[in-house]
């Protein structure tokens, strides 16, 4: 492994001012929007000197392989398609079309389409309900030992850790019992590529404690909780070799990945080494905050996610966006806010004094009495309902009807109904519990005859 690195080769390659006769069309000068021009010079494509994503034996390769090191895993692989890219390769690494996968309820919608994708049967992983927080608890590695048990064909166990709202669920007894099986781990960290840095358990890796050591796979999305920029996040994977990785990635990403974004993840891993305590000092704000406003408490959260839990969750959201503080989603009882080592003190005692206006300081989180959602009956396989013949409809004509598409509130894109499953009065009630407001969706129109 050469001591140069990836983001340094780029730089050193643009001061030499080589003529680009090759794509991208900016030609290393200006850019469309002049904001980027300082950019472009490390925007380049695939040569000898820069590297190439799909290739290998280059300080590309070099920096993922820094990146699986720190964090004490055998592979690492740069995504510029996000988690969303990041699972799909996961998907394909893992199973094969056909097989029979346990998948987590509580899972965004890229999940659902990379299941319709690559023709995978979900059997639902369905969590405990958390009566006082209103959302769901972590996933019990008892009902993965069941369900495994009860269903020998499963090939993987798909889960999502931390959730939006920053519940963790512990992975070793999971794994442990997925492999017993012979079933493959696959975890959406999408939300969780700070945790190394802030939980505090003995570590296990460079990093600190990275609690996906354990699993085959896991996808992060950088660009959600640490500093890199929309669109990158990193596979870690074990017991695979990069090439494989590469392999299983290239069948739904782009070939032409931004050199700009694979070298900002190799500038972030150094980034983490220097924000360790900016990390640990966000963490102690958002826990001194929870103590003080009505927000989501207890074992198992994410130290950096602050979860407000009040009686209108809309409400305090256009509250506070009225004072120029945007949070990240809001549902009917729920404000979530994503804190991370770029939050300042100042920011804080903002977001303290907007609160204290509206007289939320020292209230006790909401107690909701707002049920579980209840799982809908399927009547197709995913990828039938996905690929199936559609059209939209009125959410008030669905009911009795088969969902086409997921049908999430987004943010968090965690479905309440999913391809090939059917509307029932129940659902339309608890959707509108929620205060669901697309007026229509996307239903199957007639089912297309299958040609195998
Ligand atoms: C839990 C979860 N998984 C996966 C994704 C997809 O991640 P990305 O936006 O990086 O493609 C998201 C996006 O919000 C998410 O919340």
């Amino acid at each position: 492994m050469s001591d140069h690195n990836f983001y340094d080769s780029l730089v050193e390659f643009a001061e030499k001012k080589p003529l680009r006769l090759h794509m991208p069309g900016h030609k290393g000068r200006a850019m469309a929007m002049e904001e980027w021009d300082a950019l472009a010079p490390l925007d380049f494509t695939e040569l000898e000197p820069t590297g190439n994503l799909y290739g290998g034996d280059d300080w590309l390769e070099d920096a993922q392989r820094l990146w699986a090191w720190d964090w004490g895993m055998d592979t690492a692989f740069f995504c510029t398609g996000g988690s969303t890219q990041g699972l799909f390769t996961l998907f394909h690494l893992f199973t094969h079309p056909g097989d029979t996968v346990l998948v987590d309820r509580v899972s965004h919608k890229s999940i659902h389409n990379a299941m319709a994708l690559l023709d995978l049967h979900p059997i639902w992983l369905s969590r405990p309900w958390d009566e006082a927080n209103c959302t769901q608890k972590a996933v019990d590695p008892a009902e993965v030992e069941r369900q495994l048990t009860a269903h020998p064909e499963l090939r993987a166990v798909v889960i999502t850790t931390p959730t939006y709202y920053g519940v963790l669920t512990p992975l070793e007894e999971i794994a442990a019992c997925c492999h017993r099986h012979g079933a493959k781990l696959i975890v959406d960290g999408a939300h969780g590529a700070h945790l190394p840095l802030v939980l505090e358990r003995k570590h296990n890796c460079l990093l600190g404690y990275n609690p996906y050591a354990c699993c085959d796979g896991v996808t992060i999305s950088t660009h959600k909780t640490v500093a890199a920029p929309g669109q990158t996040a990193v596979v870690l994977a074990n017991r695979v070799a990069l090439p494989e990785v590469r392999r299983a990635s290239a069948l739904t990403s782009t070939t032409s990945p931004s050199y700009v974004m694979l070298a900002a993840l190799d500038k972030l891993r150094s980034w983490m080494w220097k924000h360790r305590d900016a990390y640990r000092r966000t963490a102690a704000w958002c826990s001194e905050l929870r103590r003080r406003y009505p927000t989501l408490r207890g074992e198992g959260l994410d130290p950096c996610r602050l979860v407000f839990q009040v009686e209108d969750g809309e409400k305090l959201s256009k509250r506070l966006q009225a004072m120029g503080i945007y949070p990240e989603l809001e549902d009917r009882h729920h404000v979530v806010a994503i804190l991370t080592a770029a939050e300042e003190e100042e920011d804080l005692h903002r977001l303290c004094r907007a609160l204290n206006f509206y007289g939320y300081l020292d209230q006790a989180p909401y107690a909701a009495h707002l049920a579980p959602p209840p799982l809908p009956e399927r009547a197709m396989e995913p990828r039938d309902a996905r690929f199936a013949p559609c059209g939209k409809c009125h959410l008030e004509r669905a009911v009795g009807k088969t969902a086409a598409e997921v049908i999430a509130p987004y943010p968090p894109g965690v479905p309440v109904v999913a391809p090939g499953e059917v509307i029932s009065e129940k659902i339309l009630a608890y959707l509108y519990q929620l205060c669901y407001d697309k007026s229509s969706v996307v239903l199957v129109t007639k089912e297309r005859p299958k040609q195998r």
